[in-house]
């Protein structure tokens, strides 16, 4: 039978950053709501700051007098949990501490009626471990929202080994009418966002801890792919020490699978107390934030008598097109290459594929080798266009001018960084690719779901499965092998979904 949660009293336990700004949602989505906190008066002080709040919303004229009376009308501190025995839905959003919140969960279901809808707003724990020795654990079951919550469009609906079809169905109805955007998920380690989102970080770790690129190039490669904000100054706000201890969990969780491993470069900052925003240091210091980039425009290639474009698609044709801008007519094509770039006089420009400049440079003959980083063609992240490439190593100084000559002629900046597998944008999309692959042949999601995820909860740019369908598996596996073969170990294993997923569009295309 399918539980119905309209309009249902809700009580909120834990008053702190979340658990207000849920009580805020349920009470302007029609619910009366009963606020609880340990601390004493914290659930009288968090409906004082509501009010303040939500009085600012009414002088911007977002919201009307009316509406926000309504809705500090439905919002009830309570002294003890009795006085709220009447809710028929709790969201938890107290200390991230499983013993707290199942000792809590066991206490309530002493307190409510049978048919009571438990939810944990818990970022990390596992609903299942959650609801072991419950009277009734089917009736648990995640309401992950994300921060701040009224503006957060996400929820993800994490679904324990005996959660209940309809329980989680009931939740998942109850955040649509709330205005969200539901997703479920299976309760594994990470959830979907904080899963699929580990190698933003982890990758941006890795290139700093090789000395392949500095934080701010970081940053401004990956804001001209789209995400809203870089790996590092994301870090920085987030806090060193909270997004390491996610990354430790998701690794102890994970029995200690390379592929999480936390890194010595964050370990290092924060043993040093260098927390990110909140200590006054972190990547950058702050107030000032990201030094300004050191990046030279670039020249005008030099002319070249022989002119070979590689490749189909976007870059290719852009290429081309500036090639014949250049030379008054249009250059030769090789549309059928395997690779995507141009050979000119001096050396050879290629799109990464995962291998290293010098890789190709050993593979072709060639001296003179530069890869570029991909380049979205729907980018509109803030700040310049920035795009990262690398030098065979024993190019010469003709083509280190030629090289970002050509990339300049793509509109964008050109950033030299040391001659790295996959570059920036390149490896992080594909270990993201991989990792959401990962979770959907494990059962934790769906691609739409996981898509869903990353846009809504992260603000990425698109989903992992669209960059997937645009890139196509065998691209995003080459990627990855091309990754491995140069690190060697178990971090850059291609998921076995991926390799199915390459099988079946091989099967499908024409003969
Ligand atoms: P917070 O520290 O701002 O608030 C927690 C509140 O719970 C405090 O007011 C505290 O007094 C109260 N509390 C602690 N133990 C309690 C208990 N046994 N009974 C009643 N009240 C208790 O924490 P925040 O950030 O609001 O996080 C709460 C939960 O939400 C955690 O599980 C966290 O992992 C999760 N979460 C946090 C997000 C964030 O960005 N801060 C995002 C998504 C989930």
């Amino acid at each position: 039978m399918p539980i119905d949660l309209k309009q249902v009293p809700v009580l909120v336990i834990g008053a702190g950053i979340m658990g207000s700004g849920i009580a805020q949602v349920a009470a302007q989505a029609g619910h009366p709501v009963f606020l609880f906190d340990a601390r004493d008066g914290a659930a009288n002080q968090a409906k004082a700051k509501l009010i303040t709040l939500l009085a600012g919303l009414v002088a911007k004229g977002r919201l009307s007098d009316d509406a926000v009376e309504a809705t500090l009308a439905r919002i009830t501190p309570v002294a003890s949990l009795q006085q709220a025995a009447s809710a028929k839905l709790v969201v938890e959003a107290i200390v991230e501490q499983l013993a707290a919140k199942r000792g809590l969960f066991q206490q309530l279901e002493a307190l409510l009626s049978d048919d009571a809808v438990l939810a944990s707003n818990t970022s990390s724990i596992s609903i299942t471990a959650m609801a072991n020795g419950l009277q009734r654990p089917g009736r648990l079951v995640g309401m992950h929202f994300f921060n701040p919550v009224p503006l957060m469009k996400l929820v993800e609906v994490v679904t324990g080994l005996q959660t209940l079809p309809e329980v989680a169905d009931a939740i998942g109805t109850l955040a649509k009418a709330w205005g969200k955007v539901p997703v479920t998920a299976r309760s594994t380690p990470g959830f979907i966002v904080n899963r699929i989102a580990r190698p933003y970080y982890a990758e941006a770790l890795a290139l700093l801890q090789q000395q392949a690129i500095r934080p701010e190039q970081l940053d401004a490669c990956l804001r001209t792919a789209g995400f809203r904000m870089g790996p590092c100054e994301l870090i920085d706000l987030i806090g060193h020490d909270t997004n390491f201890a996610v990354t430790e969990s998701v690794y102890e969780a994970n029995f200690y699978d390379k592929r999480y491993a936390p890194s010595l470069v964050q370990r290092e900052l924060i043993d040093g107390g260098l927390l990110g925003r909140k200590s006054g240091q972190g990547f950058y210091r702050y107030p000032e934030g990201a030094p300004p980039l050191q990046a030279k425009p670039p020249a005008t290639p030099s002319p070249s008598t022989r002119l070979l474009v590689h490749g189909q698609g976007a870059i290719a044709d852009q290429l081309a097109s500036a090639a014949a801008g250049l030379t008054g007519q249009p250059p030769q094509r090789h549309l059928d290459s395997a690779w995507v770039g141009l050979d000119d006089d001096i050396g050879r420009l290629v799109l990464t594929d995962g291998r290293s400049a010098d890789a190709w440079s050993a593979a072709s003959g060639q001296i003179d080798v530069a890869v570029f980083d991909r380049l979205a063609s729907t980018a509109t992240g803030a700040g310049p266009r920035v795009l990262a490439y690398a030098l065979s190593a024993r190019a010469s100084s003709a083509w280190a001018d030629q090289a970002p000559a050509w990339l300049g002629l793509l509109g964008v900046t050109p950033l030299e960084m040391q001659d790295s597998p996959g570059l920036v944008v390149g490896r992080t999309q594909a270990m993201l690719v991989n990792e959401a692959a990962d979770a959907v042949a494990q059962g934790v999601c769906t691609p739409d779901a996981a898509d869903a995820a990353m846009k809504l909860g992260v603000n990425y740019p698109q989903g992992p499965f669209e960059w997937l369908a645009d890139w196509g598996a065998q691209g995003v596996i080459g990627m990855l092998d091309a990754l491995d073969a140069y690190h060697r170990g178990e971090r850059y294993r291609v998921s076995p979904w991926l390799r199915r997923r390459a099988a079946l569009d091989r099967a499908a295309r024409p003969a």
